[in-house]
């Protein structure tokens, strides 16, 4: 959705204030990237829509040349970059058959992705080229983004205990705080009289035949609010990947 689309001068129709996405694979059975964490972090922990509100591009992002667009049509960064970010990994290739100014080819090479892009008019081609060059590549670590757990590495939650992420003694809680529980020095914790994993004291509390003690149990961050001991695994992941 666009937040500020061009009117429809002559008010014959309704404005033109949205683009549709095509999402494909090659085919069912196709692997794909969606990076599921990584949005939901974009969007303040909220999972991502699948409407997006961006403005057209303007403004300083808008090239020029001779002191007018340089494209009529050209797309703003932002898009690229959320779509790049929720569909590929660093060292992808993106092919863009369309690529006037070069928006998919500029926020590849900043986000660390490989592209290609096809483009009949000679004039943008050149545009495209000296805006890609001038794109500053971001640094490997900041290229970095949040794993869903089925991708992250397997993390033993004593390995934040150890590294200082939670210190022995530290409560944790369940997200209504009903439950409380103490963190022990070997990753183990005690809530009342169950003690055991986040895994095993999560489920046997609840009378559960399982529990995902990492989205179960919660810290109290600085703010006091509660945050999932997940975040902590992440931010140690992000931490610590070679
Ligand atoms: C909507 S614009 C792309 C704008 C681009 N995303 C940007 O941000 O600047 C589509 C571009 O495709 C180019 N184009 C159209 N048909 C083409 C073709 N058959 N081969 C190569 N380029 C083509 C046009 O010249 C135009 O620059």
């Amino acid at each position: 959705r666009k937040s500020n689309p061009m009117p429809n001068f002559k008010g014959t129709r309704f404005t033109n204030a949205h683009e549709t996405l095509i999402w494909a694979s090659k085919s069912e059975k196709s692997k794909y990237t969606f990076n599921y964490r990584a949005m939901k972090t974009l969007n303040d922990e909220l999972q991502m829509r699948s409407d997006w509100l961006i403005p057209i591009c303007g403004g300083q992002e808008r090239l020029k040349r001779n002191g007018t667009k340089a494209h009529p049509t050209q797309k703003p960064e932002a898009l690229l970059y959320r779509i790049l970010l929720a569909c590929t990994k660093p060292g992808d290739v993106v092919l863009d058959p369309f690529f006037g100014t070069g928006t998919t080819g500029a926020v590849a090479r900043r986000l660390g992705r490989d592209w290609i892009g096809c483009e009949r008019e000679s004039v943008y081609c050149e545009v495209a080229e000296e805006r890609i060059a001038a794109a500053l590549p971001l640094d490997e670590s900041a290229i970095k983004t949040m794993q869903s757990p089925k991708s992250a590495p397997k993390v033993a939650f004593g390995q934040l205990v150890e590294a200082g992420y939670l210190n022995p003694g530290t409560k944790i809680f369940d997200r209504k705080r009903n439950f409380e529980a103490v963190v022990r020095a070997d990753g183990s914790i005690l809530c009342g009289a169950v003690d055991g994993s986040i895994h095993k004291v999560g489920s046997t509390i609840q009378n559960a035949p399982s529990c995902n003690g990492w989205t179960y149990w919660h810290y109290a961050a600085a703010d006091g609010a509660l945050k999932p001991i997940d975040d902590l695994r992440q931010t140690y992941l992000l931490a610590t990947e070679p």
